[in-house]
């Protein structure tokens, strides 16, 4: 799925205030793009995913998914999202119900329906007798399961991932990265947001910087992290891998210093000890 965000601007309305979140915003992502969109607290991230999924219309500007604008209705948009915080998603009065509606969408019932919910649950490692039970009653990480099987068991083009890491134990970490991995191998566009830059640095070909509802960078994650500067100036932190590298580099050392992950920056300082590194 091709996405445009054309000069794109977002502002909360309430009776006695306007906060303008987002100011033009323009970028465009290709099929089995991985974007990562990375910012401090408030720089605008999640509202660019709710715009992103078209639960929120422009207050300027337009969001065209294959050169249509988005529809409201994000099940039909075919982009899915996985809120920041997914209780704010849930509706069905049992797992079976919520997992279903993406399911349906996609024109299918009877048995066909049945197997997609067990397989969704399955595919997110929840038990399938979770099916019967209220989302209301299940733990954080277990309500952002059925959040994923419910985006994975509907014909999503693109899925967002608003924050899915954060506060989750290391090994349920893994696990999210690797799930969004094998979705993007399948040719799915994934948005992910998060704040935890290795993360960024291992699966993103492409990071998006908010500050303040502006875009303050747009490219990929070795221009970002190879540039110090403007790793502090967005008010980020470099990766442990580049960070090593500029380090060995300010000591003295004849390297390139492009990796930016741990790995890749590995493989750099060991051909450069093997004295087969870049001059
Ligand atoms: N429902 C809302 N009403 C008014 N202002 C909001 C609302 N949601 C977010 N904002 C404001 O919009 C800006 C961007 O918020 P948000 O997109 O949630 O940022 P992030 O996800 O990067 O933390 C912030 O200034 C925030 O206070
Ligand atoms: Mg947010």
């Amino acid at each position: 799925m091709q996405i445009e965000i054309k000069a794109v601007g977002y502002t909360y309305q309430s009776p006695t205030l306007s906060s303008i979140a987002l100011e033009n915003i323009d970028f465009s992502v290709e099929k089995g793009d991985f974007v990562a969109i990375v910012g401090p607290s408030g720089s605008g991230k999640s509202t660019l995913a709710m715009l992103l999924a078209g639960l929120y219309t422009p207050t300027v500007g337009e969001v065209l998914l294959n050169g249509e604008p988005a529809k409201k209705n994000s099940v039909f948009s075919g982009v899915g999202i996985v809120f920041q915080y997914p209780e704010q998603q849930l509706f069905g009065e049992t797992v079976f119900e919520e997992i279903a509606f993406s399911a349906k969408n996609r024109g299918i019932s009877g048995q066909e329906l049945e197997e997609a919910v067990f397989d969704a649950l399955g595919v997110v490692g929840l038990p399938l007798d979770f099916a019967q039970r209220s989302p209301f009653g299940l733990s954080g990480g277990e309500k952002r399961r059925v959040a994923i099987a419910s985006i994975l068991s509907g014909s999503s083009e693109a899925l967002i991932f608003d924050e899915p890491t954060a506060g989750v134990d290391l090994c349920g970490q893994r696990w999210l990265r690797e799930l969004a991995n094998k979705e993007n191998s399948f040719g799915k566009t994934i948005f992910w947001v998060s704040h935890n830059m290795e993360e960024v640095a291992q699966l993103a070909n492409r990071v998006i910087v908010l500050n303040n509802g502006k875009i303050v960078f747009n490219g990929t994650p070795q221009k970002l992290f190879n540039d110090g500067e403007k790793v502090a100036a967005c008010g980020l932190a470099l990766t442990k891998g580049a960070e090593f590298l500029q380090k060995l580099k300010k000591r003295g050392a004849n390297i390139a210093a492009s990796a930016v992950t741990l790995e890749g920056a590995a493989i750099e300082t060991a051909a450069w000890l093997r004295g087969d590194g870049h001059a």
